[in-house]
């Protein structure tokens, strides 16, 4: 099979983030300065969504997690909400088959229920034609850190534990195919967590920025790596 995504010479095997995770927020004022409908940020936000896996993937980095519709996101005006899932529904059909030959694995993260059935089999279908691929791509879609832990939950009740130990949550909540997360960026300036990786971001490091995500490049993404390079993670210790 063609695999098309070429790690960097100079940073290929180096890359110290194994997962990272991107709160994608700002489309809506990227586009209200533009003074366009907020609609149009998200069309814009979905094509660097892909520049910027892509740049993560060259870069050596194995799992990437976008927050792309959150359980809370529900409560904005119908006419947005269907915007962003025609957006995704479209984006499937054009990507599907570039970036399963990229060598990407999707894993949609969150709770399918309320997709329409044809966007429901759509993502089940994705899934499991990358499944063996090497990078790992959660897209997260209707996606609560709460409603993920609950879930966790659940499953173990079913399979009749009385108690349990971290290891069975960690095996349980929607990330377990991928690393442990090393990074969480948010951009767009606010400095909250907005219910994204609850369980995972125990001791992921953090980077905000003001930037909108519709403004994002590839170099942004670089200097994210090499920030988090000069990290000193202590995990407790000294
Ligand atoms: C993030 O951008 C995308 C989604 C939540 C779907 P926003 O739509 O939240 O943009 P702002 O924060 O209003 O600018
Ligand atoms: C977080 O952004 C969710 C996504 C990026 C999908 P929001 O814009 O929904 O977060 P809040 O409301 O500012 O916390
Ligand atoms: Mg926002």
């Amino acid at each position: 099979m063609a695999k098309k995504i070429k790690k960097t010479e100079t940073v290929a095997g180096e890359c110290p983030i194994h997962h990272i995770a991107f709160i994608m927020d700002g489309n809506g004022r990227w586009a209200k300065k533009r003074a366009m409908p907020r609609e149009f940020g998200h069309k814009f936000g979905a094509d660097v969504y892909r520049t910027v896996m892509k740049r993560c993937f060259e870069l050596g980095i194995r799992a990437t997690t976008f927050y792309v519709f959150s359980t809370e996101n529900w409560k904005r005006p119908e006419k947005e909400v269907s915007a962003i899932l025609t957006l995704l529904d479209e984006y499937l059909d054009r990507c599907e088959k570039e970036l399963i030959e990229n060598d990407v694995r999707f894993i949609f993260i969150g709770d399918k229920s309320p997709f329409s059935d044809s966007l429901r089999e759509k993502m089940l279908r994705i899934e499991r034609n990358s499944i063996n691929n090497h990078y790992i791509c959660n897209l997260a879609l209707n996606y609560g850190g709460r409603s993920e832990l609950v879930y966790a939950v659940n499953q173990l009740l079913k399979e009749g534990k009385e108690s349990v130990v971290e290891e069975d949550i960690s095996a349980r909540i929607y990330t377990k195919e991928s690393p442990e997360l090393d990074l969480i960026v948010r951009t767009g300036g606010d400095l909250r967590i907005s219910n994204f990786l609850l369980w995972q971001a125990a001791y992921a490091e953090f980077y905000f920025t003001d930037k909108l995500w519709p403004d994002m490049s590839v170099k942004d993404v670089d200097e994210i790596v090499e920030n988090f390079k000069q990290r000193n993670r202590r995990f407790g210790g000294v």
